[in-house]
């Protein structure tokens, strides 16, 4: 649905309005706090202590934005790890201006001393050294559970981005592990750390939704993501990581660190080996909103569709995308349902309290580029691109609703909070407050993640909002997707798959498999 810049405006203003009244404490608290949002939302303090001895492995695109955002009063980047040339430069050079500034700018002076490693392992024989406390491991998929779990095993504290890990068997492994050692398992589904989703959370929360029915999430791209013609570009821009690659393939080693050709580890999204396809890399984060928005449920079925249905067929798109040789899908549809409120299994009617969340990614269209937008009973919510929060109230007898009114917040007889509409052109003052308790650039959640993790290590206080269990179900519910569409099957969640002191697995379930 396109809305006008009017129908958007009334919309983020209504979001703003609500928060701003039921917040208004905790706001006004927010615009008198000497520290940042991120610390007062998430309920952690300017770092005591030296500042958290960090390494990064992985330094493509994702490792320079988080590099770029990491918080230099609570972390010390101490070295990088990556192996390929071309990466490891342009870390401290930069290569986006705003996105990915590189170590120079970011550290100053200080990147001087940051020391570079061409590979994990090397990175991990010199830990000692370098007095290394933690990493960030931003590398392909196929790769997270590896070599988490080998910095586990050196005594280091791990943020590892999403999706945790390529099965579930290898989440609770590495679970398993950081409880054995003491040490902070941290994955980077940011969106627990952005206080626009924070305060999202707290609307349905407090159920001024009404009854949520029916989730949509999306992302959805006109170009060829994964991006398939990155080897071509890489191969051409770049002759001395051809000359390193090669030299890799040919001597075995590149294999050892889990990639058959240089072409695997630069287009690793295309291949199954390497990636975990759209499901992996987009739907886990909106999946994942989705539990938050239903108030952190683990769903109950999933089936969907998922098929490679423009790319390498001759005649669809252009020429390019005929000899596209991906092994993912490049459209999915999937369904979960998921408990309601009242949902109970053994009632005859409770169990029909389902709230369905559907998922779908695609590479042909982006008429709606990427978002969630969540049908309350009582009003809708709309996430769009981690940026803009918009709520619209539904008709009611008391009053009207939808896209042209804006809403006001009143308070109900029993002290709870009912939405209203009213018709103006200007936002209340308790939206304005609470526009301004948000901040002005609204973060992703990248850096707030980041000083929440080294907060954490330091106070050894394991608070972390997006720790293993939770990374865990993250990935439960993406691999589950996967293989509901691989089989073509509507697969049912077992609650034993969420144990991290059960074995079993969606990955060699009978149900699943058989
Ligand atoms: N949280 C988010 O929103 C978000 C967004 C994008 C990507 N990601 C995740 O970040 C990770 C990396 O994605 P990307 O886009 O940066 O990929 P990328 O291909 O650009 O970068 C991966 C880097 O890892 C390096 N690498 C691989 N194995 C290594 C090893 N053993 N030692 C040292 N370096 C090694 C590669 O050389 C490469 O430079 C993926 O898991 C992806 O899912 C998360």
């Amino acid at each position: 649905m396109q809305l006008t810049p009017e129908q958007k405006a009334i919309g983020k203003d209504n979001f703003n309005e609500v928060v701003g009244f039921t917040r208004r404490d905790f706001i006004r608290g927010a615009a008198g706090a000497g520290a940042g949002l991120g610390a007062l939302y998430f309920g952690y303090e300017r770092l005591r202590g030296e500042r958290v001895r960090t390494a990064f492995i992985g330094c493509g695109d994702e490792g320079n934005v988080l590099i770029n955002e990491h918080p230099t009063d609570y972390m010390q980047i101490v070295a990088i790890a990556d192996l390929r040339p071309a990466n490891r430069k342009r870390t401290f050079t930069g290569s986006h201006p705003v996105a990915r500034r590189g170590l120079k700018a970011v550290m100053g002076p200080e990147a001087d001393s940051v020391k570079v490693f061409s590979s994990h392992r090397d990175l991990l024989a010199a830990k000692d050294e370098l007095g290394l406390e933690a990493v960030v491991i931003a590398v392909p998929l196929n790769q997270h559970a590896p070599i988490a779990m080998e910095c586990l095993d050196a005594g280091l504290h791990v943020l590892c981005e999403k999706l945790m890990a390529k099965t579930v068997t290898q989440c609770k492994d590495m679970i398993r592990l950081a409880d054995k050692k003491g040490l902070m398992l941290a994955v980077g589904h940011q969106r627990h750390y952005s206080v626009l989703y924070a305060n999202a959370a707290y609307l349905t929360e407090q159920g001024l939704l009404g009854d949520i029915k029916f989730i949509r999430a999306q992302w959805h791209r006109n170009n060829s993501f994964p991006n398939s013609d990155a080897w071509q570009k890489w191969d051409k821009a770049h002759p001395q990581d051809r000359e390193v690659l090669t030299k890799m393939e040919q001597d075995g080693s590149l294999k050892e660190f889990g990639y058959d050709s240089a072409r695997k580890l630069i287009d690793w999204r295309l291949y199954n080996e390497t990636g975990g396809g759209l499901m992996a890399e987009l739907g886990s984060h909106q999946l994942d909103a989705a539990s938050i928005f239903l108030g952190k449920v683990h769903p109950l079925a999933v089936q969907g569709y998922g098929g490679k249905n423009f790319f390498g067929i001759p005649g669809l798109g252009p020429e390019s995308a005929w000899d596209d040789d991906r092994d993912i899908d490049d459209q999915i549809f999937v369904t979960f349902e998921f408990p309601g409120r009242l949902y109970n299994p053994n009632d005859e009617q409770a169990r029909r309290d389902i709230s369905v969340v559907t998922y779908s990614s695609m590479n042909t269209n982006r008429w709606e580029p990427y978002g969630e937008a969540v049908f309350g009973s009582r009003a809708t919510l709309i996430m769009s691109t981690e940026k803009e929060a918009l709520l619209y109230k539904e008709a009611s007898k008391a009053s009207p609703g939808g896209i042209e009114q804006r809403i006001w917040a009143i308070e109900s007889a029993d002290g709870g909070t009912v939405l209203d509409s009213y018709e103006t052109s200007a936002p209340s003052a308790a939206a304005s407050a609470a526009a301004a308790a948000m901040g002005q650039k609204i973060s992703r959640g990248y850096r707030e993640e980041m000083e929440h993790f080294c907060y954490c290590i330091r106070t050894g206080r394991n608070e972390l909002r997006c720790d293993g269990r939770v990374a865990m179900a993250d990935a439960i519910m993406a691999l589950t997707a996967n293989l509901a569409m691989k089989h073509r099957k509507r697969i049912e969640f077992r609650p034993s798959w969420f144990d991290v002191d059960s074995d079993d697995v969606p990955e060699t379930d009978p149900q699943v498999i058989g």
